[in-house]
């Protein structure tokens, strides 16, 4: 009687810890899968495509603060850009503030970046380019609405 109950006991004793490694064994990969996008950096805004005047996500109603405005000129065979988001604030104790402004030409390719800190007066950068693009795209960043975007055709009289 006393061996039956201890071969009992060994039996229920072997199951648990087979349970229990079993549970062990599975906590890596549940872990793995909470911790989807730990290598991405901290504090990353996260949107799917910059924000327009047409589509400012969640952001309605401040495109006048954060839609970059383009402007140009014929310098030379070249042409001379500035990209302005100067109704934004550059608040440096918030702080709230433009980060960056990158030119883009109509195929992508970066013409230029500017990157800003809070303190700076405003978010103006003027980019001095040796050839004409048919076409420009002005993106900024801003740190807490997140990236913005215009486009402008180049037509010069
Ligand atoms: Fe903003």
């Amino acid at each position: 009687m006393k061996k039956s109950l201890l071969v009992l006991v060994t039996i229920v004793f072997a199951a648990a810890a087979l349970t229990l490694s079993a549970l062990g064994s599975g906590t890596p990969s549940v872990q793995a899968q909470s911790g989807y996008g730990q290598g991405k950096p901290q504090g990353e805004y996260k949107q799917d495509k910059p924000y327009t005047q047409e589509n400012p996500g969640p952001w309605a109603g401040s495109q006048a603060k954060h839609v970059p405005e383009i402007t140009y000129e014929k310098m030379g065979t070249g042409l001379k850009v500035t990209v302005k988001v100067d109704n934004h604030a550059m608040d440096p104790a918030k702080p709230h503030y433009i980060m960056w402004i990158r030119l883009e030409d109509g195929m992508g390719k970066v013409l230029g970046k500017h990157a800003f800190k809070a303190t700076d007066p405003a978010p103006v950068a003027s980019f001095e380019l040796k050839s004409v693009p048919a076409h420009l795209r002005a993106f900024e960043r801003c740190n807490i609405h997140g990236i913005w975007m215009s486009e402008a055709k180049v037509e010069l009289k």
